[in-house]
């Protein structure tokens, strides 16, 4: 199998060395389209958090907006790019309330109840893409996840011509390491697989979709 961490982690770098922080417009700041955080925005919003972990953060631009309507909130945002995490942390954004670290959304280095260590909210905007083993990430997901905790998919979306020849064909060619597209039946199942209550399951644009679940524990029966 391609080792697809390994073609993300180094075309992610590279796009962060382009990237000039100083000198970027407030357009380029966002690499990935505007309208696209809005929409993840909103759905966050409808939750209370304190803890909030973003998987594949990129450069942090979902946290730095977050952080302006939470301040007392605290933010983790995690990217597998080395390059990324280092200029989310140029950005200086409040020191007690962030945090930026190097790992893999497949094996999440947190224990899953110490204190900031499990999240009311779990984001992966425009990423999960890019994950060879899609259980193994819904697995993680789990297990950071408090009970009752809401979980957030925004990814790309395409007509199934399009999708087919992209998993069929094209995406074998891609520099970025993608290594599958979904569409919104393939990411609710891996919801329902995992026990989670769907809470919303659209195309939210022409090319993307939004899924959002809440972990739900079922009482045990005695
Ligand atoms: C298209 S960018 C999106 C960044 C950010 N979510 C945003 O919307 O601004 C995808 C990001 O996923 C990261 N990534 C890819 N595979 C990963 C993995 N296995 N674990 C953690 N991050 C990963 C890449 O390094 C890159 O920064």
């Amino acid at each position: 199998m391609k080792d697809y961490k390994e073609i993300s982690k180094k075309s992610f770098n590279e796009d962060a060395e382009k990237l000039n922080l100083e000198e970027s417009s407030e357009e380029n700041k966002f690499f990935m389209k505007r309208e696209s955080y809005d929409i993840v925005q909103e759905e966050v919003k409808k939750e209370n958090f304190d803890d909030f972990l973003d998987i594949g953060c990129g450069i942090g631009n979902s946290i730095e907006l977050l952080l302006k309507e939470f301040p007392e909130s605290h933010f983790i945002g995690l990217d597998i790019a080395e390059k990324m995490i280092e200029l989310a942390k140029k950005k200086k954004l409040s020191p007690e309330h962030t945090e930026f670290i190097i790992g893999d959304a497949e094996n999440l280095p947190f224990d899953g109840h110490s204190p900031h260590q499990s999240f009311d909210v779990v984001i992966c905007k425009e990423t999960f893409h890019h994950f060879p083993h899609p259980e193994k990430f819904f697995t993680e997901v789990y297990r950071v996840l408090k009970p009752n905790g809401r979980f957030i998919i925004f990814d790309f979306a395409t007509t199934e011509i399009s999708r087919w020849i992209k998993n069929n064909i094209t995406n074998s060619f891609s520099s970025h390491g993608i290594c599958h597209h979904y569409n919104i039946q393939e990411v609710t199942d891996l919801y329902k697989n995992f026990n989670f209550e769907i809470l919303r399951a659209e195309n939210v644009t022409d090319d993307r979709m939004i899924v959002s679940g809440r972990k739900i524990i079922k009482e045990q029966t005695k």
